[in-house]
């Protein structure tokens, strides 16, 4: 039997879910009366300009829509009634720069700034349903540059600040985005790394005609080229705008954004998003999964080029009115005590971050205990999560011990771009909690663990992790692409009304509790991040001497995984310095196709790839190889059986 952490009593006394019987209390509400359980929740947490009558539409299933007829603004619900409640004057933000400085923003200051970049968005003809790329690091503005797309009805698309000019580029073009909104340069760890050149790189690639305007945020006052016509200064597009602007109401199934992220085949998938059903969820599990209260500090260390950052940093906490830290620096600049430090000058007392940094600041400390978190006044911190990827048990209890102070629980959240908002995860003050399980689905998800042709599995024995109802933070359809939604999501195989979810998942005998064990597709997870396989392989193959490539994950105490790559040259394979030159050219060249985030660790060369008779890559294989073993199985369908030596070689 595994040790569990039960919730200190203190906790649940003031929990909003304070015990196992409220939670199971709720599921059942969810069982009996599926869209009452929603239509409630939907009413209670969210302020409807026309409240709706329908709660779910399945007619176009697996096309959801919910809360359909009703009219809302997120960013009216993110920022204007907390204000009209009184909250004007409560920070709804410190932003800790780079530097080590910081300042405050309260809601009326928020609401200020949103509003007069909306105005002058709309200005410049932006509206209602056109699309606008946010290529931004962590900032005010960049939170703020949401909110008022959200204000004016217009779908954001955040590209991660790390991707390339060239993965800028495809989504620009397939968003056909009018405006792109980035700023000079990002500073990270004392560094300033360019934007907005990368910007104007990407628009020089071609197919980004739609773009009328970019718009800078000037942060360090680094030169940029100046395109007139085109480019604007964010402080010039705000002044003399008005510090008020009237929602734009939209349906609740309006397109709130699209988040691309990757999969197992092709290009990154437009993730759609709803308004309504988003924006619920994201509140509601502000206040289940991290028990927010109105003096809580809260910090969330994602970026907003993920959907961590998009539902808890852009939109739970400012739903539900809560003060938080946006960070714009990285965990080991100026040391790798920065999280502690940070988490001590702020009085945080909601902490979320990702099990890589958590595993790599506890190698840091090991290394140098002047940086161990005891050496920090943590007093402050009552809850800590984990999202992205699993933490493993000791991960977990060196984060329970040495940051929460064995006081905090640790909640587990398991996720998804697609999910919207958390689906997995332990109640902090219920849910007794058991070291690397994310524990239960949330009230209202309906989370099972099917076999390969959709039937459920009993409790102990692996299979697929499945959603067997819609739920409302859902994804709505792929950008340009429901076909594709369609077929990734809801497989004919499972019968096509179960959501797939991409992972694995075992259910506890006893307990019931969910553990993931991993993808089952060809979608990595490196430190969090989250690669499709294909994609690197076709980064890999654009190089003109690359005539084949195969790119296999390998785990990794650190990162969770690391990319290992297999690659057939159309010349001879190399050996010696040139072999060792020619795999560096080629992680620089993922780089650049990609982003740095999708380099691979190591590059193998070899005459061929491991295939069948009839040509198909044997993954398998070449997952063994790369993590060093010898491969065991049986390779009698192996066309060329001898190559495996070679491969075994790393360069
Ligand atoms: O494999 C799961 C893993 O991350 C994937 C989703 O990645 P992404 O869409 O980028 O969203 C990440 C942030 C929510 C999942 O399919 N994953 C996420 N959270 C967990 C996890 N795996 C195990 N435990 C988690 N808590």
């Amino acid at each position: 039997m595994q040790s569990t952490y039960l919730p200190p009593s203190a906790f649940s006394a003031r929990a909003a879910i304070p015990d196992m019987d409220a939670y199971h209390a709720l599921c059942a509400h969810a069982e009996r009366d599926y869209e009452g359980y929603w239509g409630m929740q939907a009413r209670a947490n969210l302020d409807w300009q026309v409240p709706f009558t329908r709660v779910l539409d399945e007619s176009e299933a697996p096309f959801y829509r919910w809360f359909g007829d009703g009219r809302l603004n997120v960013s009216y619900n993110c920022l204007d009634r907390h204000i009209e409640r009184g909250l004007g004057g409560k920070t709804a933000i410190i932003f800790e720069a780079d530097d080590g400085a910081f300042s405050h923003v309260t809601y009326s200051g928020l609401h200020a700034r949103v509003c007069r970049i909306a105005n002058g968005l709309r200005a410049r003809g932006v509206g209602k349903g056109d699309r606008v790329v946010i290529y931004m690091a962590m900032s005010v503005e960049g939170v703020a540059a949401m909110l008022a797309c959200a204000r004016i009805g217009a779908t954001h698309s955040v590209v991660f600040g790390g991707f390339s000019a060239k993965a800028l580029q495809e989504r620009i073009a397939d968003a056909g985005a009018c405006v792109v909104i980035t700023q000079d340069e990002q500073l990270r760890g004392g560094k300033r790394l360019p934007l907005k050149s990368i910007v104007d790189e990407a628009l020089a690639l071609g197919g980004c005609g739609s773009v009328k305007h970019v718009v800078v945020y000037q942060r360090t006052g680094g030169g940029v080229t100046h395109v007139s016509d085109r480019d604007i200064w964010l402080h010039d597009l705000m002044a003399d705008q008005p510090e008020r602007c009237e929602p734009e109401w939209v349906g609740a199934e309006h397109p709130l954004f699209i988040l691309y992220t990757s999969g197992s085949t092709g290009t990154p998938k437009g993730v759609q998003h709803a308004s309504g059903g988003y924006l619920l969820w994201a509140a509601l599990t502000m206040k289940w999964t991290f028990d927010i209260k109105p003096d809580d500090v809260y910090w969330c260390t994602a970026d907003i080029g993920w959907v961590t950052g998009h539902s808890y940093i852009a939109y739970g906490p400012t739903a539900v009115g809560a003060t938080q830290v946006i960070f714009e620096g990285v965990p080991t600049y100026p040391d790798a005590g920065r999280f502690w430090q940070t988490i001590e000058r702020h009085g945080v007392s909601i902490f979320y971050t990702a099990p890589t940094a958590i595993r790599s600041l506890i190698k840091a400390s090991d290394m140098d205990p002047a940086v161990h978190p005891t050496n920090y006044d943590l007093s402050t911190l009552r809850l800590l999560g984990s999202v992205g990827e699993p933490i493993n048990p000791e991960a977990w209890l060196w984060y329970h011990r040495q940051v929460g102070g064995e006081r905090c629980p640790v909640v587990d959240t398991f996720w998804q771009t697609e999910t919207g908002g958390h689906m997995i995860t332990p109640l902090p003050g219920a849910t007794p909690l058991v070291p690397g399980s994310c524990t239960l689905a949330l009230p209202g998800i309906m989370a099972a663990v099917v076999d390969e042709a959709g039937q459920d599995v009993p409790d102990g024995q692996g299979g697929i992790l499945v959603v067997k109802r819609p739920w409302p933070s859902m994804i709505r359809t792929i950008w340009n692409n429901p076909k594709r939604y369609q077929a990734s999501y809801f497989p004919e195989e499972l019968g096509g009304a179960l959501y797939l979810a991409g992972d694995g998942a075992i259910r506890d005998k006893d307990t019931g509790y969910f553990t993931i064990t991993g993808r089952i597709d060809d979608v990595l997870n490196v430190s969090g991040h989250r690669m499709g396989t294909m994609e690197i392989e076709s980064a890999l193959v654009a190089h003109p001497l690359v005539a084949e490539a195969a790119v296999v994950g390998k785990p990794d105490d650190t990162t969770g995984e690391s990319i290992c790559a297999f690659v057939v040259l159309k010349k001879d394979r190399p050996g010696g310095a040139d072999a060792t030159a020619l795999a560096q050219e080629l992680r620089n060249w993922v780089a650049k196709e990609i982003g740095p985030i999708a380099k691979p660790r190591e590059v193998r060369f070899g005459d061929n790839l491991p295939k069948t008779r009839s040509g198909k890559i044997m993954r398998r294989l070449l997952r063994v190889l790369a993590q060093g073993g010898v491969v065991t199985q049986d390779v009698s369908t192996l066309e060329n059986p001898a190559i495996l030596d070679q491969l075994a070689k790393a360069v």
